[in-house]
């Protein structure tokens, strides 16, 4: 099932690959502001000959069409980089702009797609039907996914696949589950009003600090009482504004956090979980609550006969022992929003070896790519298209 030639043409382009990674890395841009990457991105398509149209404001959809009729498959690479100041100082290719890094891989994701989109133009005249390549901005704002969208990326689409880059991961090992792989990404923001007045005097107050509090006590009830054991999830609280001043009752209090999970059922029972649990919490003590539940990601669910294929050509393409089922991981990734649509599966590209200190956690400033992971990358994102297209009655 897995092509050959397609094999031959990743070791091919493998230096050029490695190469490419490292001017991106070099060059990193924030979300939205992909402007250089995505010229260097239209540069190298129009090398190969294969077309594109550029996206707004960033980013870029390109096609590659097969000598035969069939389906059309997506591969997608994000390509925007963090706010991160890189600590990698040995690096030749260390970022050249400070505060800005590639912390996350996306310089890896961006090249090994391109990379595929090599050895898939040598094979055009065989490819039963179309590939989409799509050049995605913005993944760290969760806002890029659905962006390209909009502008069509996944129109006449059957099938979708994406990669991440994954130091948690050994080097050599890739992860393709059939369900959960990454968890859903909510903001939660809860506003509680009470009644402000003298540090000495509570009976005339209402004091949003300790509505605050009982409410974030509360909270972790909704995970371990009204959550399901087999199911996963995580009620965060990262930030709370409280009061003025130590003499003053507060009277306001607001609260910034985040919900985790793996399944929409869960995620809809928890949201109206933390309504009520605000509702009547502030009304025990006489306040009254707002709660503002921002949807983010959804969780990336993979489709179970995309993740079977995915599954089949690493074993095929890698061996047997290449193919491993990562756990899922509870941060979030804006792919989900392109298999809410059309189905389609996400790998984990494990890329962590201590010897080459690849292991950090991304987003740390030491954060970096086993490059040796990238060809198997690579050959992922073809070989994953070529065998879609391949299969009779998918
Ligand atoms: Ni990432």
């Amino acid at each position: 099932m897995v092509n050959t030639t397609i094999a031959a043409a990743i070791k091919k382009h493998t230096q050029d690959m490695i190469a490419f990674r490292r001017e991106l890395h070099a060059n990193p841009e924030l979300s939205w502001e992909e402007v250089r990457t995505t010229q260097r991105i239209a540069q190298e398509l129009a090398k190969i000959g294969i077309e594109y149209r550029l996206t707004e404001p960033t980013g870029i959809i390109a096609e590659i069409k097969g000598g035969k009729p069939g389906k059309t498959v997506a591969l997608r690479a994000d390509i925007d980089a963090l706010p991160v100041l890189e600590l990698n100082d040995s690096l030749e290719y260390k970022s050249t702009i400070k505060g800005k890094m590639h912390a996350c891989g996306h310089d890896a994701h961006t090249s090994m797609l391109l990379t595929a989109a090599k050895a898939l133009y040598e094979v055009r005249d065989q490819l039963k039907g179309n590939i989409r390549l799509i050049f995605q901005p913005a993944e760290e704002t969760a806002k890029g996914a659905s962006a390209m969208i909009k502008q069509g990326a996944i129109e006449n689409v059957d099938n979708v696949f994406g990669m991440h880059i994954w130091s948690t991961t050994a080097s050599g090992k890739v992860s393709c589950n059939v369900g959960g792989t990454f968890a859903s990404a909510d903001l939660l923001i809860v506003k509680f009003k009470g009644r402000g007045g003298h540090g000495s005097m509570p009976e005339a107050t209402v004091d949003a600090a300790i509505v605050a509090s009982s409410f974030v006590m509360n909270l972790q009830a909704i995970v371990s009482r009204e959550t399901s054991s087999l199911d996963s999830a995580v009620v965060t609280i990262g930030k709370m504004e409280v009061g003025t001043r130590f003499n003053v009752i507060a009277e306001n209090a607001v609260l910034d956090g985040t919900v985790r999970c793996f399944d929409l059922e869960t995620r809809t029972r928890i949201e109206a979980a933390i309504r009520r649990y605000a509702e009547h919490t502030a009304a025990m003590y006489g306040a009254t609550a707002e709660v503002d539940y921002i949807y983010g990601t959804l969780p990336v669910i993979n489709e179970e006969r995309s993740a079977l294929l995915a599954q089949s050509v690493i074993k095929q393409a890698f061996g047997e022992e290449t193919l491993m089922f990562e756990k899922p991981t509870p941060g979030g990734e804006d792919f989900s929003f392109y298999i809410e649509n059309i189905p389609g599966c996400f790998a984990l590209l494990g890329s962590g070896n201590a010897e080459k200190d690849t292991q950090w956690a991304h987003h740390h400033g030491c954060f970096n790519v086993d490059e040796d992971a990238m060809a198997t990358g690579a050959e992922l994102y073809a070989q994953y298209a070529w065998s879609y297209l391949q299969q009779e009655n998918f």
